[in-house]
């Protein structure tokens, strides 16, 4: 099948197995160019391993350190005349490079919240682990249907107590305009998001893995979280989404007292403002993103979700002293680059500036674009994107 770009807005409904195969081959190359990380994990689990973050931190386990990893992901797979999900192809793609290179790796597709996933999950550790040391946690989801009670939660990217209004950006046509978007009118939204990105159901997993008895001594566990600038915190860090990364920064001190008895100990890492399927439907964060990649990319400072992980896992979670570095909240910072006092007054500078006529300009508009394509696995170089693909492509440990 011939298989082109087709959109809705900030989502793309298609997706290129060829494109993700290389872009997983790229990652891969990036992390052995770093060379073999010393201390590292050695059995892993991610849940959310499919794309972004997640993905990549499964790529740096498994081939910065030779770690086995079980991936949890929810994707659409893919059958005769019908296309997967990115994700989808991601994880078929991991799985191949790692059998290659003879790393163990399986997968589990299906709603990660669920008591059910968790249970698959477990038993497959059981089997074949028997333990793991490090649990990534790299979930991000509109919705969330609570376990025990059955309620389905919404998320909503929305301000608190007042209207929000700045720029954004259409990122296909380069439009950039004003946006005002209402607060929260009730209580209810917060709370629903909470459920949703905080941090209950890292807890949930934490809690059900040590209870089976899975998690190796001295265990160690990451979710991600976000702070930004403070063009952006109404929309984020003080809007719903950023109540929601607070419950997830407090479960820190409950997962590390969960884990006292392994001498586990549990970390939130901030990392940067990246384009991933997640962060294009924020309003607003695409243009501060567009503007900080020009920065930063001048700089030489531009890091990808690859560059990230294997920054987090080489300086921060495994040094070869084993000190993990925190900040005063004592979270891990990897958006250190980004929150640079240099990098941050000329965004701010280029944010006062920016407009349609000069945002090609001032910003990287362009390599906002080409990365949103790149998640789908077009526009990766190297791919001939008129030649036939086979979009029926198998992730190897999941049974159809
Ligand atoms: P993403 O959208 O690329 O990845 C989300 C992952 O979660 C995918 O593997 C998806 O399959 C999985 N997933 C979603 N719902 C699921 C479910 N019900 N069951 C099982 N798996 C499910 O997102 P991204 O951006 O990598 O985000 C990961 C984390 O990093 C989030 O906590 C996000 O807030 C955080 N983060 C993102 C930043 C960004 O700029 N993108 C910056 C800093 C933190």
């Amino acid at each position: 099948m011939i298989i082109q770009p087709r959109t809705r807005g900030f989502i793309c409904l298609t997706a290129h197995p060829d494109g993700a195969l290389q872009s997983v081959k790229n990652q891969i190359e990036y992390v052995k160019s770093k060379g073999e990380l010393k201390n590292g994990p050695k059995k892993v689990l991610v849940i959310g391993a499919s794309t972004g973050f997640g993905l990549s931190s499964r790529i740096e386990a498994a081939f910065g350190s030779g770690a086995a990893t079980i991936g949890v992901f929810f994707e659409k797979p893919a059958s005769e005349g019908k296309i997967g999900t990115a994700g989808w192809y991601n994880s078929a793609a991991f799985e191949k490079e790692a059998a290659t290179a003879g790393l163990y790796a399986k997968s589990i597709n299906g709603d990660a919240f669920s008591d059910e996933v968790k249970k698959e999950t477990i038993e497959l550790i059981k089997k074949d682990l028997g333990q793991v040391d490090l649990v990534v946690y790299s979930l991000a989801s509109p919705r969330r249907t609570h376990p025990k009670t059955g309620v389905a939660y919404a998320s909503v990217l929305k301000p608190i107590g007042e209207p929000f209004t700045n720029k954004t950006v259409d990122f296909h046509t380069g439009v950039v305009s004003d946006i005002s978007i209402q607060p929260v009118d009730k209580d209810e939204d917060i709370e629903n998001t909470i459920a949703v990105m905080g941090g209950e159901d890292w807890k949930f997993w934490m809690e059900d893995l040590k209870n089976a008895g899975v998690l190796a001594d001295g265990v160690k566990t990451v979710a991600y979280s976000y702070i930004g600038p403070e063009l952006t915190f109404p929309i984020y860090r003080n809007g719903t989404i950023g109540q929601a990364k607070n419950d997830l920064e407090a479960t820190v001190p409950v997962l590390n007292d969960l884990l006292k008895d392994l001498n586990g100990t549990s970390y939130v890492s901030v990392n940067k403002a990246l384009v991933t399927q997640s962060s294009s439907a924020i309003p607003v964060v695409p243009l501060y993103i567009s503007l900080l990649y020009k920065v930063m990319k001048a700089k030489g400072t531009h890091e990808g979700t690859i560059e990230q992980m294997e920054r987090l896992f080489s300086e921060r979670l495994y040094t070869a002293d084993g000190v993990v570095p925190l900040d005063d909240a004592g979270r891990i910072r990897i958006d250190d680059w980004e929150m640079a006092a240099d990098v941050q007054a000329e965004v701010a500078k280029q944010w006062n500036q920016v407009t349609t006529e000069n945002l090609a300009d001032i910003s990287d508009i362009e390599g906002y674009r080409k990365d949103f394509f790149n998640l789908f696995g077009f526009e990766i170089d190297g791919i001939d994107y008129e030649k036939d693909a086979n979009e029926n492509v198998k992730v190897p440990s999941i049974a159809e």
